[in-house]
Protein backbone atom coordinates (compact mmCIF):
# COMPACT_ATOMS: atom_id res chain seq x y z
CA UNK A 1 0.00 0.00 0.00
CA UNK A 2 0.80 3.64 -0.81
CA UNK A 3 2.09 5.56 3.19
CA UNK A 4 0.81 8.68 2.85
CA UNK A 5 2.32 11.75 5.36
CA UNK A 6 -0.39 14.26 6.36
CA UNK A 7 1.09 17.62 7.65
CA UNK A 8 -1.49 19.86 9.98
CA UNK A 9 -3.79 17.11 10.33
CA UNK A 10 -5.85 19.43 12.54
CA UNK A 11 -7.02 21.84 10.06
CA UNK A 12 -10.04 21.78 7.90
CA UNK A 13 -8.37 20.27 5.22
CA UNK A 14 -6.10 18.14 6.93
CA UNK A 15 -8.86 16.36 8.80
CA UNK A 16 -10.75 15.49 5.78
CA UNK A 17 -7.02 14.13 4.20
CA UNK A 18 -7.28 11.86 7.24
CA UNK A 19 -10.47 10.69 7.02
CA UNK A 20 -10.64 10.02 3.54
CA UNK A 21 -6.96 8.57 2.87
CA UNK A 22 -8.29 5.18 3.68
CA UNK A 23 -10.70 4.73 1.03
CA UNK A 24 -8.39 6.45 -1.70
CA UNK A 25 -6.03 3.59 -0.99
CA UNK A 26 -3.50 4.85 1.29
CA UNK A 27 -2.02 4.01 4.35
CA UNK A 28 -0.93 7.13 6.43
CA UNK A 29 0.90 8.84 9.28
CA UNK A 30 -0.76 12.26 10.45
CA UNK A 31 1.20 15.51 12.15
CA UNK A 32 0.67 18.70 13.13
CA UNK A 33 1.66 21.16 15.98
CA UNK A 34 2.81 20.45 18.63
CA UNK A 35 4.47 17.20 17.99
CA UNK A 36 5.54 18.82 14.16
CA UNK A 37 6.76 22.78 13.31
CA UNK A 38 7.31 22.69 9.96
CA UNK A 39 9.41 26.20 10.89
CA UNK A 40 11.54 23.64 12.46
CA UNK A 41 14.07 22.41 9.52
CA UNK A 42 15.66 19.68 11.88
CA UNK A 43 12.24 18.38 13.37
CA UNK A 44 11.02 18.05 9.29
CA UNK A 45 14.44 16.55 8.27
CA UNK A 46 14.04 13.87 11.18
CA UNK A 47 10.23 13.29 10.53
CA UNK A 48 10.38 12.72 6.71
CA UNK A 49 13.65 10.51 6.79
CA UNK A 50 11.87 8.60 9.64
CA UNK A 51 8.71 8.33 8.09
CA UNK A 52 9.86 7.70 4.32
CA UNK A 53 6.63 8.45 2.98
CA UNK A 54 5.54 7.59 -0.88
CA UNK A 55 3.87 10.85 -1.06
CA UNK A 56 3.30 13.90 1.06
CA UNK A 57 0.52 16.34 1.19
CA UNK A 58 1.52 19.45 3.42
CA UNK A 59 -2.28 21.20 4.61
CA UNK A 60 -0.38 23.24 7.29
CA UNK A 61 -0.20 27.11 6.70
CA UNK A 62 -0.83 30.31 8.75
CA UNK A 63 -4.60 31.36 7.38
CA UNK A 64 -5.54 34.02 9.92
CA UNK A 65 -5.46 36.91 6.40
CA UNK A 66 -6.29 39.38 9.14
CA UNK A 67 -3.84 38.71 11.49
CA UNK A 68 -1.14 38.46 9.37
CA UNK A 69 -1.25 41.79 8.32
CA UNK A 70 0.03 42.43 12.24
CA UNK A 71 2.38 39.58 12.21
CA UNK A 72 3.63 39.42 8.71
CA UNK A 73 6.97 37.34 10.72
CA UNK A 74 5.13 34.18 11.86
CA UNK A 75 2.80 34.39 8.41
CA UNK A 76 6.53 34.01 6.48
CA UNK A 77 7.83 31.81 9.18
CA UNK A 78 5.12 29.26 8.39
CA UNK A 79 4.09 29.55 4.98
CA UNK A 80 6.91 30.63 2.81
CA UNK A 81 9.70 29.26 5.06
CA UNK A 82 7.78 26.27 6.08
CA UNK A 83 6.72 25.26 2.82
CA UNK A 84 11.00 25.53 1.86
CA UNK A 85 12.07 23.08 4.45
CA UNK A 86 9.04 20.23 3.96
CA UNK A 87 10.46 20.49 -0.23
CA UNK A 88 14.46 20.00 -0.08
CA UNK A 89 13.80 17.63 2.65
CA UNK A 90 11.44 16.23 0.11
CA UNK A 91 13.83 16.77 -2.73
CA UNK A 92 16.70 14.86 -0.38
CA UNK A 93 14.64 11.99 0.20
CA UNK A 94 13.15 11.39 -3.22
CA UNK A 95 9.61 12.18 -2.28
CA UNK A 96 6.68 14.00 -4.35
CA UNK A 97 5.02 16.66 -2.39
CA UNK A 98 1.60 18.20 -2.68
CA UNK A 99 1.36 21.60 -1.26
CA UNK A 100 -2.11 23.85 -0.94
CA UNK A 101 -1.97 27.38 -1.67
CA UNK A 102 -5.09 29.93 -2.44
CA UNK A 103 -6.91 32.59 -5.05
CA UNK A 104 -5.29 35.48 -2.53
CA UNK A 105 -2.04 35.27 -4.78
CA UNK A 106 -3.99 37.02 -7.25
CA UNK A 107 -5.05 40.68 -6.97
CA UNK A 108 -8.61 40.47 -7.93
CA UNK A 109 -8.46 42.65 -11.46
CA UNK A 110 -9.02 39.58 -13.87
CA UNK A 111 -12.89 39.74 -15.56
CA UNK A 112 -12.46 36.20 -16.08
CA UNK A 113 -11.44 32.98 -13.77
CA UNK A 114 -8.02 33.04 -12.83
CA UNK A 115 -5.53 30.14 -15.17
CA UNK A 116 -2.40 29.01 -13.29
CA UNK A 117 -0.24 30.65 -15.64
CA UNK A 118 -1.82 34.49 -14.69
CA UNK A 119 0.58 36.59 -13.27
CA UNK A 120 0.10 36.83 -9.34
CA UNK A 121 -0.02 39.58 -7.73
CA UNK A 122 -0.87 39.15 -4.14
CA UNK A 123 -2.78 42.36 -2.00
CA UNK A 124 -1.99 41.57 1.65
CA UNK A 125 0.80 39.64 3.79
CA UNK A 126 -1.14 36.29 3.88
CA UNK A 127 -1.33 36.10 -0.15
CA UNK A 128 2.31 37.13 0.16
CA UNK A 129 3.57 34.58 2.12
CA UNK A 130 1.88 31.74 0.28
CA UNK A 131 3.42 33.05 -3.21
CA UNK A 132 6.64 33.06 -1.78
CA UNK A 133 5.68 29.74 -0.38
CA UNK A 134 5.05 28.56 -3.96
CA UNK A 135 7.78 29.54 -5.48
CA UNK A 136 10.51 28.02 -2.80
CA UNK A 137 8.79 24.45 -3.38
CA UNK A 138 8.94 25.29 -7.45
CA UNK A 139 12.27 25.83 -6.35
CA UNK A 140 13.27 23.13 -4.39
CA UNK A 141 11.68 20.05 -5.49
CA UNK A 142 10.94 19.53 -9.10
CA UNK A 143 8.21 16.64 -8.45
CA UNK A 144 5.71 18.92 -6.67
CA UNK A 145 2.01 19.44 -6.87
CA UNK A 146 0.76 22.94 -5.93
CA UNK A 147 -2.63 23.19 -6.00
CA UNK A 148 -4.59 26.72 -5.28
CA UNK A 149 -7.96 26.88 -4.11
CA UNK A 150 -10.19 28.86 -2.57
CA UNK A 151 -12.72 29.90 -0.12
CA UNK A 152 -12.32 26.81 1.72
CA UNK A 153 -14.95 25.48 4.26
CA UNK A 154 -15.42 22.10 6.35
CA UNK A 155 -17.44 20.27 8.85
CA UNK A 156 -14.07 20.45 11.29
CA UNK A 157 -12.24 23.91 12.09
CA UNK A 158 -13.07 27.25 12.23
CA UNK A 159 -14.66 28.94 8.57
CA UNK A 160 -17.27 31.04 6.98
CA UNK A 161 -19.78 28.83 7.15
CA UNK A 162 -19.93 28.60 11.02
CA UNK A 163 -19.29 31.32 11.97
CA UNK A 164 -22.78 32.76 9.89
CA UNK A 165 -24.53 30.06 11.05
CA UNK A 166 -23.64 31.10 14.00
CA UNK A 167 -24.78 34.60 13.89
CA UNK A 168 -28.30 33.55 11.60
CA UNK A 169 -29.43 32.25 15.18
CA UNK A 170 -28.52 35.41 16.87
CA UNK A 171 -29.17 38.56 14.55
CA UNK A 172 -32.21 39.83 12.53
CA UNK A 173 -29.94 41.41 9.97
CA UNK A 174 -27.08 40.44 8.87
CA UNK A 175 -24.38 42.58 6.43
CA UNK A 176 -22.34 40.76 4.04
CA UNK A 177 -20.62 42.40 1.48
CA UNK A 178 -22.10 41.48 -1.93
CA UNK A 179 -19.21 42.43 -4.39
CA UNK A 180 -16.35 40.39 -3.94
CA UNK A 181 -16.76 37.37 -5.86
CA UNK A 182 -14.93 33.98 -5.78
CA UNK A 183 -15.90 29.92 -5.61
CA UNK A 184 -16.67 28.24 -2.28
CA UNK A 185 -14.70 25.00 -1.50
CA UNK A 186 -15.89 22.30 0.68
CA UNK A 187 -12.92 21.12 1.87
CA UNK A 188 -14.44 17.22 1.69
CA UNK A 189 -14.11 17.60 -2.19
CA UNK A 190 -11.39 19.24 -2.13
CA UNK A 191 -9.70 16.30 0.15
CA UNK A 192 -10.95 14.08 -3.00
CA UNK A 193 -9.05 15.93 -5.42
CA UNK A 194 -5.82 16.33 -3.64
CA UNK A 195 -6.13 12.29 -2.95
CA UNK A 196 -7.01 10.98 -6.34
CA UNK A 197 -4.49 13.54 -8.13
CA UNK A 198 -1.86 12.15 -5.40
CA UNK A 199 -2.51 8.85 -6.21
CA UNK A 200 -2.54 8.83 -10.27
CA UNK A 201 0.75 10.93 -9.31
CA UNK A 202 2.20 7.96 -8.05
CA UNK A 203 0.50 5.45 -10.20
CA UNK A 204 1.66 7.14 -13.74
CA UNK A 205 5.48 8.57 -13.84
CA UNK A 206 5.78 12.43 -14.94
CA UNK A 207 1.94 12.43 -15.52
CA UNK A 208 2.16 16.41 -14.81
CA UNK A 209 3.97 18.00 -12.23
CA UNK A 210 3.59 21.50 -11.51
CA UNK A 211 0.41 23.96 -10.62
CA UNK A 212 -3.27 23.40 -10.50
CA UNK A 213 -6.47 25.11 -9.63
CA UNK A 214 -9.20 23.02 -7.48
CA UNK A 215 -12.31 25.06 -6.26
CA UNK A 216 -16.38 24.67 -6.33
CA UNK A 217 -17.84 25.03 -9.53
CA UNK A 218 -19.67 28.46 -9.99
CA UNK A 219 -18.95 32.16 -8.79
CA UNK A 220 -21.08 33.83 -6.40
CA UNK A 221 -20.14 36.46 -3.85
CA UNK A 222 -20.33 36.34 0.42
CA UNK A 223 -23.70 37.99 0.20
CA UNK A 224 -25.15 35.22 -1.84
CA UNK A 225 -22.75 32.38 -0.46
CA UNK A 226 -24.82 33.39 3.45
CA UNK A 227 -28.20 33.49 1.64
CA UNK A 228 -27.56 30.13 0.63
CA UNK A 229 -26.15 29.02 3.85
CA UNK A 230 -29.67 30.40 5.69
CA UNK A 231 -31.51 28.29 3.14
CA UNK A 232 -29.67 25.05 3.61
CA UNK A 233 -30.03 25.35 7.30
CA UNK A 234 -33.42 26.48 7.99
CA UNK A 235 -34.69 22.85 7.90
CA UNK A 236 -32.75 22.11 10.23
CA UNK A 237 -32.41 24.80 13.06
CA UNK A 238 -34.60 27.95 14.07
CA UNK A 239 -32.72 30.88 11.92
CA UNK A 240 -33.39 34.62 13.39
CA UNK A 241 -32.50 36.44 10.48
CA UNK A 242 -35.25 38.01 8.35
CA UNK A 243 -32.70 39.77 6.04
CA UNK A 244 -28.89 39.77 4.71
CA UNK A 245 -27.95 42.67 3.75
CA UNK A 246 -26.21 43.52 0.95
CA UNK A 247 -23.35 45.54 1.76
CA UNK A 248 -19.75 46.97 -0.07
CA UNK A 249 -16.35 46.11 0.47
CA UNK A 250 -16.35 49.88 1.77
CA UNK A 251 -18.85 49.32 3.95
CA UNK A 252 -16.80 46.29 6.09
CA UNK A 253 -13.24 47.61 6.34
CA UNK A 254 -11.30 44.76 7.00
CA UNK A 255 -7.26 45.34 7.71
CA UNK A 256 -6.35 42.50 4.86
CA UNK A 257 -7.12 44.03 1.44
CA UNK A 258 -9.25 41.04 -0.66
CA UNK A 259 -9.58 40.56 -4.14
CA UNK A 260 -12.63 41.71 -5.74
CA UNK A 261 -12.70 38.30 -7.90
CA UNK A 262 -10.65 35.35 -7.35
CA UNK A 263 -12.62 32.83 -9.16
CA UNK A 264 -10.07 29.84 -9.88
CA UNK A 265 -10.65 28.25 -13.98
CA UNK A 266 -9.87 24.43 -12.87
CA UNK A 267 -9.55 22.84 -16.75
CA UNK A 268 -6.34 21.88 -15.43
CA UNK A 269 -6.47 19.61 -13.12
CA UNK A 270 -9.87 17.90 -15.33
CA UNK A 271 -7.62 17.71 -18.51
CA UNK A 272 -4.70 16.16 -16.78
CA UNK A 273 -6.16 14.07 -13.85
CA UNK A 274 -9.78 13.96 -14.69
CA UNK A 275 -10.79 15.83 -11.41
CA UNK A 276 -14.02 17.85 -11.91
CA UNK A 277 -15.41 20.24 -9.57
CA UNK A 278 -18.52 20.37 -7.88
CA UNK A 279 -21.28 22.78 -7.82
CA UNK A 280 -20.51 24.73 -4.77
CA UNK A 281 -24.09 24.89 -3.18
CA UNK A 282 -24.50 21.33 -3.78
CA UNK A 283 -21.60 20.71 -1.27
CA UNK A 284 -22.38 23.39 0.90
CA UNK A 285 -26.00 22.02 1.11
CA UNK A 286 -24.13 18.73 2.05
CA UNK A 287 -21.85 20.37 4.81
CA UNK A 288 -24.48 22.36 6.68
CA UNK A 289 -26.37 19.57 6.90
CA UNK A 290 -23.01 17.16 8.41
CA UNK A 291 -22.57 19.97 10.53
CA UNK A 292 -25.79 20.40 11.53
CA UNK A 293 -26.57 16.55 12.26
N1 LIG B 1 -9.23 28.61 4.66
C1 LIG B 1 -9.38 29.12 3.42
O1 LIG B 1 -10.36 29.82 3.12
C2 LIG B 1 -8.35 28.85 2.36
C3 LIG B 1 -8.52 29.41 1.09
C4 LIG B 1 -7.58 29.14 0.10
C5 LIG B 1 -6.49 28.33 0.39
N2 LIG B 1 -6.34 27.81 1.64
C6 LIG B 1 -5.16 26.96 1.90
O2 LIG B 1 -5.61 25.64 2.11
C7 LIG B 1 -4.75 24.98 3.03
C8 LIG B 1 -5.56 24.35 4.16
O3 LIG B 1 -6.26 25.40 4.84
P1 LIG B 1 -7.17 25.12 6.13
O4 LIG B 1 -8.29 26.10 6.09
O5 LIG B 1 -7.45 23.67 6.23
O6 LIG B 1 -6.16 25.57 7.29
P2 LIG B 1 -6.37 25.51 8.87
O7 LIG B 1 -7.70 24.96 9.19
O8 LIG B 1 -5.95 26.83 9.41
O9 LIG B 1 -5.29 24.40 9.29
C9 LIG B 1 -3.93 24.59 9.19
C10 LIG B 1 -3.24 23.67 10.17
O10 LIG B 1 -1.83 23.94 10.11
C11 LIG B 1 -1.34 24.02 11.43
N3 LIG B 1 -0.11 24.80 11.53
C12 LIG B 1 0.03 26.15 11.60
N4 LIG B 1 1.33 26.48 11.75
C13 LIG B 1 2.02 25.31 11.77
C14 LIG B 1 3.39 25.00 11.93
N5 LIG B 1 4.33 25.95 12.12
N6 LIG B 1 3.77 23.70 11.91
C15 LIG B 1 2.83 22.72 11.75
N7 LIG B 1 1.53 22.95 11.60
C16 LIG B 1 1.12 24.24 11.62
C17 LIG B 1 -2.47 24.68 12.18
O11 LIG B 1 -2.30 24.52 13.58
P3 LIG B 1 -2.89 25.69 14.56
O12 LIG B 1 -4.34 25.74 14.34
O13 LIG B 1 -2.48 25.20 15.93
O14 LIG B 1 -2.18 26.96 14.15
C18 LIG B 1 -3.67 23.91 11.63
O15 LIG B 1 -3.88 22.68 12.30
C19 LIG B 1 -3.74 26.03 3.47
O16 LIG B 1 -2.56 25.89 2.70
C20 LIG B 1 -4.39 27.33 3.15
O17 LIG B 1 -3.46 28.37 2.90
C21 LIG B 1 -7.24 28.04 2.62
Amino acid sequence: MMKLLIIGHKGQLGFELVKQAPKAGFEYEAVDLPEIDITNQAQVNVLIETSKPSLLINAAAYTAVDKAETEPELAFKVNRDGAENIAQACAKADIPMIHISTDYVFDGQNTRPYREDDPVCPLGIYGKSKEEGERAVRAALKNHIIIRTAWLYGVHGHNFVKTMLKLGQERDVLRVVADQHGCPTSAADLAEAILSVGMQSLLVENLGWGTYHYCGQGITSWHEFTEKILEFAKPHIEIKTRKVEAITTAEYPTPAKRPMFSALDCSKIGKYFAVISKLWHTSLKNTVETILK
